[in-house]
């Protein structure tokens, strides 16, 4: 059987998850949560005791599987995640199960909520996350290390490169490119391509400033 552990014990959304997945009769088994903050180790979380850090992790059986849950920011989800992957273990997926993913192609290490709409002719790639009320419209490519907000709106054949935020509740109109580590702000539309690395937040969306490359993992 499956054992799953989860990366990061901060959001209790996870419980229901995890309920609605038990229900719907996962047969994984979740054996409980590992997070950085030592304040949290030995405590219990949604119902699962948290092991500790990364440190706790290195002498477990490979086939333990991974799913993250930090949604903080592309940068910390992209790294937490490569730490596993580079100590040989693998990631799993934690998606809704009333979520219908027949239209889409999901990479490994996604973590999608409930009411999420994936059309058809999607792809989310690996290690992304769409959070709950998301709308990702026909032939649209989520990059990896993606995280969509709660009610975000990506329109018809949009493409976002690695490592792209979109914030609470705003709109990408089509065919619009969001560049790799690039963010959209809670509440924008975006109405034109966002540059790599670009901060951009309003109505229509303005670029508010950009990342340093040195600060974005893959920089060139
Ligand atoms: C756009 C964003 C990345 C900017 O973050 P920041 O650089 O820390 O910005 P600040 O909070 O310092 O605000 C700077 C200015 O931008 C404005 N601003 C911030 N976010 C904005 C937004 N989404 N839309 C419009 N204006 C915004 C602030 O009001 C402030 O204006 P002021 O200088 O006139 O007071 C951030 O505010 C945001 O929207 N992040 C997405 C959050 C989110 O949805 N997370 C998911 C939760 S599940």
């Amino acid at each position: 059987m499956t054992e799953i552990v989860f990366i990061g014990a901060n959001n209790p959304e996870t419980g229901r998850m995890l309920a609605a997945l038990r229900a719907a009769g996962d047969t994984r088994r979740f054996l409980g949560f590992v997070d950085n903050d030592p304040a949290k180790k030995g405590t219990m979380f949604c119902g699962l005791p948290v092991f500790g850090g990364f440190d706790v992790i290195s002498d477990w059986p490979r086939d333990r599987r991974f799913v993250n849950l930090i949604t903080r920011d592309a940068e910390t989800r992209y790294a937490t995640s490569r730490a596993v992957t580079e100590l040989g273990f693998l990631h799993d997926n934690f998606v809704h199960p009333a979520v219908d993913v027949s239209g889409a192609r999901i990479g490994i290490g996604v973590y999608i909520q409930d009411g999420v709409i994936l059309q058809a002719e999607t792809e989310i790639g690996d290690n992304s996350c769409i959070n709950a009320g998301s709308v990702i419209s026909h032939e649209t490519r989520i990059g990896a290390t993606n995280f969509i907000a709660p009610g975000v709106t990506v329109a018809g054949i949009v493409t976002t490169g690695e490592g792209v935020l979109i914030g609470a509740g705003a709109t990408v109109l089509p065919r619009r490119t969001l560049g790799s580590w690039s963010v959209v702000g809670a509440g924008a539309v975006v109405t034109k391509d966002v540059p790599e690395r670009a901060i951009v937040a309003g109505v229509p969306a303005r670029i508010m400033r950009l990342k340093p490359s040195s600060e974005v993992p893959n920089h060139r």
